[in-house]
């Protein structure tokens, strides 16, 4: 049984410990936001938190999650008005809208560790968050205002 907790919630189960913790959140729990893109950890499609930083979980197999907390894009905030969500709606950012979940939580992890940054550090931290519409420009700005 592998234990943590996610979106708040204590979380038990009985997987594989290699099971990716992608297809444990959105198989066996069924929360859907957190997306299937390459599985290999390139594309950073199936972005979540673990304690606080961003994680492909894909990845990562369950049993690193063991006793850790995991928050996914239905738990940023439970308004879905975390400052990166709303600027997110503000500047209409999503395109086809695959890609925004793990983009919005990158974003959100950065900006906690790294309250006003750079359009460097921006890019740097987002170039691994691939969007197949090229959102780019748009995914800088909303990061920039919800920084601000
Ligand atoms: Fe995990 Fe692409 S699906 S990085």
């Amino acid at each position: 049984m592998i234990k943590f907790t996610l979106n708040g919630k204590d979380v038990a189960l009985d997987v594989d410990p290699d099971t990716p913790l992608l297809w444990a959140i959105r198989d066996e729990v069924g929360l859907k936001g957190t997306k299937f893109g390459c599985g290999i950890g390139m594309c950073g499609a199936c972005t979540v938190h673990m304690d606080g930083y961003a994680t492909r979980s894909c990845v990562t197999p369950i049993s690193v999650a063991e006793g850790s907390e995991i928050t996914t894009i239905e738990g940023l905030d439970p308004e879905g008005a975390h400052p990166v969500q709303e600027a997110w709606r503000n500047l209409r950012v999503p395109q086809c809208g695959y890609c925004q979940s793990g983009q919005i939580m990158q974003a959100a992890s950065m900006l906690a560790e790294t309250p006003n940054p750079t359009d460097e550090e921006i890019d740097s931290v987002m170039t691994g968050n691939l969007c197949r519409c090229m959102t780019y420009p748009r995914i800088r700005q909303a990061v920039r205002e919800a920084a601000n």
